[in-house]
This record gives C-alpha cells, sequence and structure tokens, in this order.
C-alpha cells in the first residue's frame, strides 16, 4: 500500500494504477521495436538461436496468457488454444511446445492475427489489474513484464542477426548510421584493486524485483584482485588480432580452439575486412570500425584468449559484482536500451582524477569465468515457473552488466545473464581482470 501524506490525513493510492501504468508502458515499448519491421522482416529465422520478431510478439503475450490469465482469471477463454502449445518456448511442464529451430515456420498465425492475441490478451489483463490484483498475482505481472523487457533485448538482437544475414544488409535504423569514428582514443586504462575478504554476493533488496537465480544472498570469500576501469576497445582486440592471436593455439581454451578451427572465426561477429580496413555491420547499417568503441559480439571463448594474451583473466562474477556494489555504479548515464543507440559507446575521458569505474552497466554484456551455477541455498520456484531459470545451470558462462539493448528499469549489480560460450550473436563483450599482487 502507498501512502502519501496531503494535508493533514493520509491519502490512500491504489496501487494498481501503476501497474496498469507499468503493464501498458511495457507493453507499448514492446510493439514501438517493430514499427519499422514489415511482416516479411518479422518472420525470418535467421539460424536455431535466433527468434522471429512476430514469435517474440506473440510468446511474451502467451506467457501472460499461460501464467496469469489461464490460472487466475476466472472464466478466461484463451484467444486460441492451439496457441498453448505454439508458443511455448521450453517449459515442460505446461506440455509440449515447437522445436525453437522451426518457429521461422510459423507463417501462421498472421502478424495481424498476433497483434489481436497482443490486443486480446493485453485486454484481460487490463481487466484483471483494475478489479482484483492479489499478491500473487501482481508476483506474476512482474515477472511477465521482466520477461517482455528480456525478449525486447532478443527482438533488437535476433533483428540485427536476421539483417545483416540478409544479402542486402538492410539497417534496424537508418536514421543512426554512424560514419564519423570518434575522434579521440578511449581513457587509459586503470586497475583498481580489491582487498581479499568476505563479499555479500546476491541480492537481497526486497523493495524491488530479481530474479530466482540472483538469490539468495550469500556470502563469498575473495582473494585480493584487481578490475579494469573500463572495458576493452576495439583497437586493443585490433592489436591482438594482429599479433596473430586468432592463429596461437598456445592463447585458446581446448574447445574455444576448436571452434576457431572449425569455424574459421578471424574477427568478431559482424566485423568485415573492407580495402580500407575494418568495418562492422551495426543496427544503423555497415560503418567503419571504430577503435575506441568496446569490442562487441565476442564469445566467451575469444574473450578469455583475449584476456591469456593481455597478461590478464576474466573476473569471476563475484568479482564483477563486488566492484560493482563498492562503484555504486548507476544507470543514469549508461548507455542502455532507452538511448537507443542499440551499439556500445566509447568510455569518457574525466576530468576529475579521482575517475571511477566505467561502463559496468549498459554497453556489452561483460563474459565472467563463473558457470552459470545455483547459488548456495538456491530454490527454483514450484512449478512450471521454476523452469525460467534453474534448469539451464549447466554448461552456461555467466555475464554481467547488461547491454545497450538492456532496458534501464531491467539491470542490477545481481543481474546474471548467461549463454553458452560459443555464443556471440549478443551485445558481449570483455573487462579485464587480474590478480592482485
Ligand atoms: C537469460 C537471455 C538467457 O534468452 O532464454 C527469455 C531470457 N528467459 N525467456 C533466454 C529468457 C525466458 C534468457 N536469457
Ligand atoms: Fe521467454
Amino acid at each position: 500500500m502507498i501512502m502519501r501524506k496531503t494535508l493533514n490525513r493520509p491519502v490512500e493510492l491504489s496501487p494498481f494504477p501503476t501497474w496498469l501504468q507499468r503493464y501498458r508502458e511495457i507493453r507499448r515499448q514492446t510493439l514501438k521495436l517493430v514499427e519499422t519491421l514489415g511482416p516479411d522482416d518479422q518472420m525470418v529465422q535467421s539460424m536455431p538461436d535466433a527468434s522471429p520478431s512476430k514469435w517474440h510478439l506473440a510468446h511474451t503475450t502467451w506467457f501472460f496468457e499461460e501464467f496469469i490469465l489461464a490460472q487466475h482469471f476466472h472464466g478466461y477463454a484463451r484467444f486460441d488454444e492451439r496457441f498453448s502449445f505454439l508458443f511455448n518456448s521450453y517449459y515442460k511442464r505446461l506440455g509440449k511446445h515447437p522445436h525453437r529451430s522451426i518457429r521461422g515456420t510459423f507463417s501462421r498465425p498472421t502478424l495481424d492475427q498476433v497483434r489481436l492475441y497482443r490486443v486480446y490478451v493485453d485486454d484481460a489483463m487490463e481487466e484483471l489489474l483494475l478489479r482484483e490484483a492479489s499478491a500473487e498475482i501482481l508476483r506474476l505481472v512482474e515477472l511477465g513484464l521482466n520477461h517482455e523487457q528480456q525478449h525486447q533485448e532478443l527482438i533488437v538482437t535476433d533483428i540485427k542477426h536476421a539483417f545483416w544475414s540478409n544479402p542486402l544488409r538492410p539497417s534496424y535504423q537508418p536514421e543512426r548510421i554512424r560514419v564519423v569514428a570518434s575522434a579521440t582514443a578511449a581513457p587509459p586504462l586503470k586497475w583498481y584493486c580489491f582487498d581479499e575478504g568476505i563479499y555479500q554476493i546476491g541480492d537481497d533488496d526486497t523493495s524491488h524485483f530479481a530474479f530466482d537465480n540472483e538469490l539468495p544472498r550469500h556470502p563469498t570469500y575473495l582473494s585480493p584482485f584487481r578490475i579494469a576501469s573500463r572495458l576493452v576497445t576495439n583497437e586493443e582486440y585490433l592489436e591482438f588480432m594482429a599479433d596473430d592471436g586468432y592463429a596461437r593455439p598456445e592463447l585458446w581454451l581446448s574447445d574455444g580452439w576448436d571452434h576457431v578451427c572449425e569455424h574459421q572465426w578471424t574477427a568478431p561477429l559482424y566485423w568485415e575486412q573492407m580495402d580500407d580496413g575494418w568495418s562492422q555491420y551495426t543496427c544503423g547499417g555497415t560503418v567503419p570500425l571504430d577503435p575506441s568503441e568496446p569490442v562487441c559480439h565476442v564469445s566467451f571463448y575469444e574473450a578469455d584468449a583475449f584476456a591469456r594474451w593481455a597478461g590478464a583473466r576474466l573476473p569471476t562474477e563475484s568479482e564483477w559484482e563486488a566492484a560493482a556494489r563498492s562503484s555504486r555504479c548507476s544507470t543514469i548515464f549508461a548507455n542502455l536500451f532507452e538511448n537507443e543507440n542499440y551499439h556500445p559507446t566509447p568510455a569518457v575521458h574525466s576530468k576529475s582524477q579521482q575517475q571511477s569505474m566505467q561502463q559496468m552497466l549498459g554497453d556489452v554484456w561483460e563474459w565472467t569465468s563463473s558457470p552459470y551455477s545455483a547459488y548456495p541455498g538456491y530454490r527454483p520456484p514450484a512449478g512450471a515457473e521454476g523452469e525460467y531459470n534453474g534448469k539451464f545451470m549447466c554448461n552456461q558462462l555467466v555475464l554481467r552488466g547488461g547491454s545497450c539493448v538492456t532496458p534501464r528499469s531491467h539491470i542490477r549489480e545481481s543481474y546474471r545473464n548467461f549463454f553458452l560460450p560459443q555464443k556471440r550473436w549478443q551485445f558481449s563483450g570483455i573487462r579485464l581482470a587480474n590478480d592482485s599482487n
């Protein structure tokens, strides 16, 4: 209950309008992302990992229908019974679902039908939020909205890959073409040292949402370490490439080296060698590579090999979180989704001597060396909701900090993203760490 003192007596404000506003705002934001996309664009699935925009629009709607309306809205009739199966991503406890790799075959339902599905579910959700919203329903609405925000990031990430796969290389943001490289080099890299000790890792603040995998907060012992003041730049990454980084097995983990050989990797994803140097495909089309921007679209293997070449290592996720908390990094000046760059930006030169850590939040997801696994005391939620995060705690690596396509209200110091080590279509980059000596 929100109490606000006005005049001389407390006035009770219903929390419902707030929830309704948040619901409408986040749902509207998703539609804004596809405003410039036609029905053809929205059907493309350029690889099994990426999903068509149309599928994202339907699946996020499905989440509200299955987890909230079907369970908690008395007398609710589904928009189309078949969608229960069709737009289920991976929840085995809710029944069968199509294989992820065939989402690009869903020419039916049409985009118009998917849009009607959204309107139908939105109408029911708004009715639910206006009349009876138990704490349990609101908890699920919060989860549904955070889920939708994850898919907003995926919509941009996946359409970038879809457009890049098209030989015409169309631009998702034609009005955002950057042709001028930054005039100044990135600020010199500094190291911030942290003492050995017990650090509290994980979320403990009940005033905001957190995913189950960020819990519980637990003490973690860290040896003394240091962490870089900014992200690794394209310029630094080019030095690694020029030093034969992709051709020296001693720099690579065994799995990484096998991957480099098999896929003949010689540069990050979306890089292209032109007559006059490297260019890079962005959401604003193909542009010359800006040396001072953070390197982006690298796999864990590449991040790890670069760190070894640089005489450093990747941070563990606990080191990353301890550093982020101590530097009290804020999202205010961070390069996030709302900035609409959809591309990382260079670290800035600060005039003050006491420069603090930069780019911790936003720009690119930072690979850590930590396996994505359960924190001590972790319990997945009961029921199908328990499949959201917990069952993926095997063979993936944790990434921290959010990217230039992560919504501002969605990222926190404790946030754990996770992907397989060879994946690089996400906006993923590198921050170095090392042992302190
Ligand atoms: C946390 C980004 C790995 O892409 O599967 C979307 C996000 N979870 N729907 C994913 C997610 C459920 C998840 N990642
Ligand atoms: Fe999902």
